[in-house]
């Protein structure tokens, strides 16, 4: 693996290989002493235009505990926010040795560009680009769910057969689309419930079948149902008539919990609208996995800057 930049390409092997390595990574997680002496020596560059909490905060601790050095670089407060462009930000990280670097980005296919532009040699990492691709995010979701479902027997084992209802702000989210493709990769099944105005117009080439009725997708007895935010910040209309209407329709409240299966689980990428998409009590239930999707997702990242930095795999393009 030199980059990873999405999910849609990435083949079921290296999929498979990566959530093992994470669980390697999640026992030395249970240690005392929780770091790796494994990037001692290389440069890890956060390179953030957008906001984040988990996302840049799970990176870093990641670096940090495979002992890389790391450098958080945040738009705000740099020459970014005086106009310097992404070619001018790229070279000045590659004179100054970055090995990888960790972007998010508001624009769709920025990691893209700066991975084949040829500015800078080091391994790009994708972190959430504009509408488009968040794989780690994916990546941790599918380890949540493989842990969920398999226990610690996990290695080695796929989604086969599993199915997630993924609900709500599908039109402006990458988790959504990241998922998508990985699910797809490793053998779940997909149904995208949405009010229509917030779907893709068309999802035609999509792995996936679409309901608008939560409480039909509910009877369903999916395996696991992925709340997702609304996405307030990228709206310029209305999608939705008012955010009570929303949550009475599509928001997960106490009553629709009690109609899930009672082995299914609920997850949400962070961070949560509580009480407009998903009610306090979904989110704090035992079934609710959003506190291990954080946990989860520092030795997902650790298994991604590990494969892309050690040498480990290099030959296994993504
Ligand atoms: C997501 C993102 O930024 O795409 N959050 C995350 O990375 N945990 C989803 C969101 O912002 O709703």
């Amino acid at each position: 693996m030199r980059h990873l930049l999405s999910t849609r390409d990435l083949a079921r092997e290296d999929a498979i290989r990566l959530l093992d390595v994470a669980e390697d990574m999640a026992d030395v997680q249970e240690r005392e002493v929780k770091k790796l002496p494994t990037l001692r020596g290389k440069t890890v560059v956060n390179l953030f235009f957008e906001d984040s909490t988990r996302t840049r905060i799970s990176f870093e601790a990641a670096a940090k505990r495979l002992s890389a050095d790391v450098i958080n670089f945040s738009a705000k407060g740099s020459s970014v926010s005086k106009g310097e462009s992404l070619k001018d930000t790229a070279q000045t990280l590659q004179a100054m040795g970055a090995d990888a670097v960790v972007i998010r980005h508001g624009s769709s296919g920025a990691p893209q560009t700066l991975a084949t532009s040829g500015w800078i040699q080091a391994g790009i990492l994708n972190a959430g680009d504009g509408t488009h691709e968040h794989p780690t995010q994916a990546l941790l979701d599918a380890f949540t769910m493989r842990r969920r479902l398999h226990g610690t027997a996990s290695r080695g084992k796929d989604l086969d057969g599993v199915s997630v209802a993924i609900v709500g702000d599908i039109l402006h989210s990458r988790v959504a689309r990241s998922n998508v493709w990985l699910l797809r990769t490793l053998g779940a099944h997909v149904t995208l419930v949405a009010p229509p105005t917030l779907l893709p117009v068309d999802v035609s080439g999509w792995p996936v079948a679409v309901q608008y009725d939560l409480d039909e997708a509910i009877a369903d007895g999916p395996d696991v149902v992925m709340m997702l935010r609304i996405q307030a910040e990228r709206m310029n209309a209305a999608f939705f008539p008012t955010t009570r209407e929303y949550s009475r329709r599509w928001g997960l409240d106490e009553e629709r919990l009690g109609r899930l299966r009672a082995d299914s689980i609920v997850m949400h990428p962070g961070p949560m609208n509580r009480g407009l998409e998903i009610s306090a009590a979904a989110a704090d239930s035992p079934r609710s996995t959003v506190r291990e999707q954080v946990a989860n997702g520092v030795s997902v990242r650790m298994a991604a800057l590990y494969l892309l930095l050690s040498g480990a795999g290099r030959e296994q393009a993504v």
